[in-house]
């Protein structure tokens, strides 16, 4: 068969392909994308449509809101030095614009009250699934960790929004 000799070939000739001349490729790919940088420019948003603004927390609420879910899911993003080094920024990029598409809290203010229900509601699924934060955030913030205290915290105040929500939408 052509395919199987042609995989055949490829496969003695990356063999062949001296383990140096593979590190140095590496390192010169390596290098050549740092050119492609990530826009760390936080969208401006009115502070009147924040959601700790909006709903008004007890300070240790509003206190772990803003460590824990802040820097993906909202136009607050804090950049720390190795969102500067590619691929890494590219990945943690990917995170802040997935996670404000689907919930962003500095937005809050424009939701529609059906909105703002169901994703009331998404929180304290998150958290008590514990899927919130990531954990792949809270492996390097370890202050963002949630300890079982603040997730009941989080979980009683969320749900007692939820039920406060009017779901009509505007
Ligand atoms: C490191 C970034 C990061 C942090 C920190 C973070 N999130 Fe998320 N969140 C994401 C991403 C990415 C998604 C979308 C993909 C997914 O659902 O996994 C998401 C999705 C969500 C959703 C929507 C879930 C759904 O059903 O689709 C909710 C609700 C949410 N997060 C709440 C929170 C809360 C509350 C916190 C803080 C306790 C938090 N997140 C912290 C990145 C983050």
């Amino acid at each position: 068969m052509f395919y199987a000799t042609f995989v055949k070939k490829m496969l003695q000739r990356i063999k062949a392909i001296n383990k140096r001349k593979l590190l140095l490729a590496f390192i010169i790919i390596l290098i050549a994308i740092q050119a492609i940088r990530i826009d760390k420019t936080n969208p401006s948003s009115e502070s009147s449509k924040d959601f700790i603004t909006v709903l008004n927390p007890p300070q240790e609420i509003a206190s772990i809101l803003a460590t824990s879910c802040y820097d993906c899911h909202s136009n607050q993003s804090k950049y720390p030095w190795y969102t500067k080094i590619a691929p890494v920024s590219w990945w943690i990029k990917d995170h802040i614009n997935e996670a404000r598409e689907e919930l962003n809290f500095s937005v809050w203010g424009d939701y529609s009250d059906k909105r703002k229900k169901h994703k009331l509601e998404e929180c304290f699924e998150m958290i008590e699934e514990g899927e919130m934060p990531l954990t792949s955030y809270t492996i390097i913030h370890k202050e963002a960790q949630l300890s079982e205290n603040q997730k009941k915290l989080l979980i009683d105040w969320f749900k007692a929004m939820e039920q406060n929500q009017q779901s009509d939408s505007k």
